[in-house]
């Protein structure tokens, strides 16, 4: 097993979990409140290497994703009946989380009992398991605040009471599953696989989290929730639409709250995602909370067209008619541009100046000297102008370089560059969101 290191943590863990049932909670209080916020997430990256965390899509819910994921459960419904199922439990946070809210029994004997009828959990690493038992048994301790009658439980008979989380395949138990009576808690691995042959919403190499949110909610009970930290892709990225769909059959997706990047050592960002299965399967187009509301009632698309540029410069042979040809490359960061110096032969489609040329490679958040998430580019000239595909081009319908002249004003905006951070956080912006970006130049 690739995480076998992660055994000298939990070797620490149940030293700790020992001295805490004996008694020593006053000289090891401290100890355990590490061991449940951040220490576990800590240990994994100094203990399993990099490129297994990686193959394993292993990072551990910690710190304010942990308390954004607890909030997200504050759904006002009562509480005390609830179960909870994480089928990719790593060591435990998420389960962690929902202990939080559950009751406890008179001794620590009882609650371990009582928690592990209504806790369950899968990791297909058994250190990661073993962690996740024996945090919350360290969990349940930290509640009764140490008072542990002497001999009233030992560390193996509170780790029995955790039999419902072992190792296993999340995935091949989610989809065993039908009519789950509890919630599920879900931060997936993020990893790209191939879909499977009889996927008929994707093909290619699909993000594993897709994979598991529809397995998982395929396995919900009518009304049981779904609480997911989620890759920010399924949200905003076009590709995932037909999956955002598959889901909204399945599920009333009640939030889907962008929060950025999943924590300092981990540069992905994320959404929060609460939804509850339907009593109907009714197929629909997306239309749940998954992105901030238009800003304005016309669009960019009302008076552009929006397109990705036609060549892929390594891929198109170089045949037909000779013209200029716009890379992402020879484009200033903003301002105006005549028709580009260099050209080549291409047989396709070819963009007739004036147009707004934007790179689509784009960083969310902060950008030096308050630069635009979508800076554009006029390009102006007589020559049509073959465009490559690192590049998007807004060709006003009246033909006009006024048009050209306002869309970059409106580029330009804090306004937009700050709706386009929460509508779309990965590292490119896409053809659909330029064109539903607010256009105030009607009505
Ligand atoms: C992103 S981590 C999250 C762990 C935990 N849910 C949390 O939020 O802290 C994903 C976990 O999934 C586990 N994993 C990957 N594939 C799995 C599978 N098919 N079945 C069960 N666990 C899996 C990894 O070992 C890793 O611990």
């Amino acid at each position: 097993m690739r995480t076998a290191g992660y055994a000298a943590y939990t070797d620490q863990l149940r030293l700790l979990a020992s001295d805490v049932v004996k008694g020593s909670w006053r000289r090891v209080h401290q100890d355990v409140e590490h061991a449940l916020n951040g220490q576990a997430a800590q240990r994994l990256r100094s203990l399993v290497p990099l490129q297994v965390r990686r193959d394993e899509g292993a990072f551990f819910t910690g710190g304010e994703v942990r308390s954004r994921v607890s909030a997200l459960m504050d759904t006002g419904e009562p509480s005390t009946a609830e179960r909870f199922w994480d089928p990719t439990c790593g060591a435990g946070d998420l389960l962690l989380a929902a202990a939080d809210r559950l009751p406890i029994g008179s001794t620590l004997a009882e609650t371990v009992r009582l928690w592990g009828r209504r806790l369950r959990g899968s990791d297909q690493q058994q250190p990661f398991v073993d962690a996740a038992r024996l945090r919350l048994l360290l969990a349940a301790a930290a509640r009764h605040r140490g008072e542990v009658s002497p001999g009233s439980i030992n560390v193996d008979a509170g780790l029995r009471a955790f039999r419902g989380i072992q190792a296993g395949d999340g995935l091949a138990l989610l989809r065993s599953t039908s009519s789950y009576r509890g919630h599920l808690l879900l931060n997936p691995p993020y990893g790209s696989a191939p879909a499977d042959p009889d996927c008929d919403w994707t093909s290619g190499a699909v993000s594993q989290a897709a994979v598991f949110v529809l397995a998982a909610a395929q396995a919900l009970g009518i009304q049981q929730r779904m609480f997911a930290v989620l890759p920010d892709v399924l949200r905003s990225g076009s590709r995932y639409e037909p999956w955002r769909s598959r889901v909204e059959s399945l599920l009333d997706v009640e939030r889907a709250d962008l929060y950025g990047q999943f924590d300092a050592q981990t540069d992905i960002d994320v959404f929060l995602m609460r939804a509850a299965r339907r009593r109907k399967r009714t197929p629909s187009v997306p239309a749940g909370p998954w992105w901030p509301a238009p800003m304005a009632s016309s669009s960019v698309e009302d008076a552009f067209e929006v397109r990705v540029g036609a060549v892929v410069d390594n891929r198109d042979p170089h045949e037909g008619p000779v013209a200029p040809f716009l890379t992402a490359r020879d484009l200033p960061p903003s301002g105006a541009k005549g028709v580009p110096g260099r050209s080549r032969q291409f047989a396709g489609r070819l963009v007739t100046p004036p147009f707004i040329a934007i790179r689509r490679t784009s960083r969310p958040g902060s950008r030096a000297g308050g630069e635009a998430r979508a800076a554009g580019v006029l390009v102006t000239g007589v020559d049509p102008v073959a465009v490559d595909n690192h590049l998007i081009t807004a060709t006003p319908l009246d033909g006009g370089e006024a048009e050209c002249k306002r869309l970059l004003q409106v580029l330009e905006s804090s306004e937009v560059s700050e709706w386009l951070d929460q509508r779309i956080r990965c590292r490119h912006l896409t053809v659909g969101v330029v064109r539903s970006l607010p256009w105030p130049g009607l009505g």
